[in-house]
């Protein structure tokens, strides 16, 4: 035990000297926001809470207070913590709540009130921070309060999505006025300031979650949904918990992997493909191999299978076959039904998926103590419900959309009807997050994770491909082409422009649809070396992503 302890010592000490800590995220502001923290003496669990409450203001298409999300601790003595602030159904939802009349209505399931879940974000974050941070809690809230306020300077690429927004945005008051200049869309470099915002978060700050469930907030977040059909009630605000979960582990070639257990379908996804691929010599054929591609789409088509097929919430699903998914024996017999040179046929009488959309965010946190963060939160789509919660500066989710259609509502047209991720009160959404830790001999070796969808466990097997078979360094990981396959609809998708001829020519040959797409995700990678060093790669695919050391 005594030797355990000065191990440890050694491990953290070591470390010590290795250097400052690393935020990365996809925005700067926030990521100096963390970066700061650390040099403050906060800990990877204290910068990760900063950096997403300032994400909230500066980055807000996903970073937000009225979304949800999971957190993935690990210290740097071993212990890993998930924190699921994932929202949840209102006590008044129903199974039919999509099927108006018996029809089902995407928008209603997508773009209503009722697709508001409860939000789980400031209950998380506070959650985290109570079992692991170091630093008081307003600290920490403080430069998001800061950023309302003041204000900030808008990047090209916040004035170029703000503008995209605001047709969306403009029937709603509170939200035009919040993310336009008077009617007009902001430009590049004018200053962007949110004085309700600041104000809900100055309660948060000053009262911790009771600042966001309770009092001024909640009465008007439940006063805006009752008076638009939403369904949240100030009991459901009341009663909202963050659930510490355990992690799902896994191994991949010698590396300890932790990932997102469910609710997320993102560590079941990415276990069962890394599982699958460990059978094949990817380091020996290449990234760009038609063998190594074509491998991790038939990994990526079976996983995301068994994901429509078998997962939800587990506590209201008991019996999710969890540990066998994520075997290796199942990987085997997955593996064994691959051609090597064929593409096989995904079944569309099956369980296709349900539409979901591209706007979350993604923030990688180590600190010079070898603790790590990673964390994914989401409003579901860019900007929510695009609605803005009157006198509260923040913006709603719909992340109801997440659930199934309906009972039974199977069909080609993309809806899923199985059984266990129907609506329930007070059930989890099925999400695609997937914050992840690779872990060496005992030390955090990589943190990954990205937004986008159902693309997202996609998206971190191929940083963990680059850094893990293809020998690449964090940012060139990141910066790697990537590639998705979601089982239905039955198609490769590549990046526009990424995939040379040869390579494509070969794919087709073997029968697979290719498809191309703008880009694929946005993942933010840290990579520690052996002395504890650190790396970053910042995703640029989708505009101001940051990595920052601790000044
Ligand atoms: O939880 C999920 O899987 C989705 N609601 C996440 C949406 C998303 O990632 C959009 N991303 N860019």
């Amino acid at each position: 035990m005594l030797m355990r302890r000065w191990g440890l010592c050694f491990l953290v000490l070591g470390l010590r000297a290795a250097g400052p800590g690393l935020v990365v995220s996809q925005d700067r502001l926030a990521s100096e926001a963390g970066a700061q923290v650390l040099a403050e003496g906060g800990n990877a669990v204290d910068a990760a809470v900063a950096t997403a409450f300032a994400l909230a203001v500066t980055h807000p298409s996903a970073g937000n207070l009225g979304g949800g999300g999971f957190l993935l601790a690990r210290q740097a003595g071993g212990q890993a913590d998930f924190f699921d602030f994932r929202e949840k159904a209102p006590r008044a939802a129903s199974a039919g709540m999509f099927q108006p009349g018996g029809v089902y209505s995407a928008a209603v399931h997508h773009e209503s009130y009722l697709a508001v879940g409860v939000p789980g974000t400031v209950a998380g974050l506070h959650a985290a921070w109570k079992a692991r941070g170091h630093l008081p809690w307003r600290r920490l809230v403080e430069p998001a309060v800061h950023l309302a306020r003041g204000g900030f300077v808008l990047t090209p690429s916040l004035a170029a999505s703000l503008e995209k927004v605001l047709p969306l945005m403009a029937p709603h008051a509170a939200s035009l006025a919040q993310f336009s200049a008077g009617g007009r869309p902001y430009r590049a470099g004018e200053v962007l300031r949110q004085p309700a915002l600041a104000r809900t978060l100055a309660r948060i700050e000053a009262e911790g979650p009771a600042g966001f469930y309770r009092g001024a907030t909640a009465r008007r977040l439940t006063r805006d949904l009752k008076a638009h059909g939403g369904l949240v009630t100030l009991r459901d605000l009341a009663e909202y918990r963050c659930v510490v979960r355990r992690p799902l582990t896994g191994t991949y070639r010698g590396f300890e992997v932790l990932a997102a257990p469910p609710p997320s379908s993102g560590g079941v996804v990415l276990l069962e493909m890394l599982n699958i691929l460990e059978g094949y010599d990817l380091a020996g054929q290449g990234a760009s191999d038609p063998r190594t591609v074509h491998a991790s789409a038939e990994a990526m088509r079976r996983a995301y299978a068994d994901r429509a097929r078998f997962l939800g919430d587990p506590d209201f699903n008991a019996d999710l076959p969890v540990d066998r998914l994520i075997g290796k024996d199942h990987a085997r017999a997955l593996r064994a039904g691959i051609a090597p040179d064929r593409a096989s046929r995904s079944d569309p009488a099956r369980f296709p998926w349900p539409h979901e959309s591209d706007e979350t965010t993604h923030l990688s946190v180590v600190d010079r103590a070898g603790n790590a963060v990673s964390l994914t939160y989401t409003l579901e789509d860019s900007y929510g419900l695009k609605r803005v919660v009157p006198g509260c500066g923040f913006l709603l989710n719909n992340e109801m959309g997440d659930f199934n259609a309906g009972a039974g509502l199977t069909d080609a047209t993309g809806l899923v009807g199985t059984a266990p991720n129907l609506v329930q009160p007070g059930k989890r959404m099925l999400s695609s997050m997937a914050p992840t830790i690779l872990v060496k001999d005992g030390r955090v070796f990589m943190v990954t994770g990205s937004p986008g969808g159902r693309t997202i466990p996609n998206t971190v097997l191929w940083t963990i491909l680059g850094v893990v078979d293809f020998g690449l360094g964090a940012q060139a990981a990141v910066d790697a082409p990537r590639y998705h396959h979601p089982w239905l609809p039955d198609a490769l998708r590549y990046e526009q422009g990424r995939l040379p001829e040869a390579l494509g020519a070969a794919l087709r040959a073997m029968g697979h649809t290719l498809e191309a797409e703008a880009s694929q995700g946005c993942a933010e990678v840290i990579l520690a070396d052996d002395q504890g060093r650190l790396a970053g790669g910042a995703d640029g695919r989708w505009g101001d992503s940051a990595a920052v050391f601790e000044p």
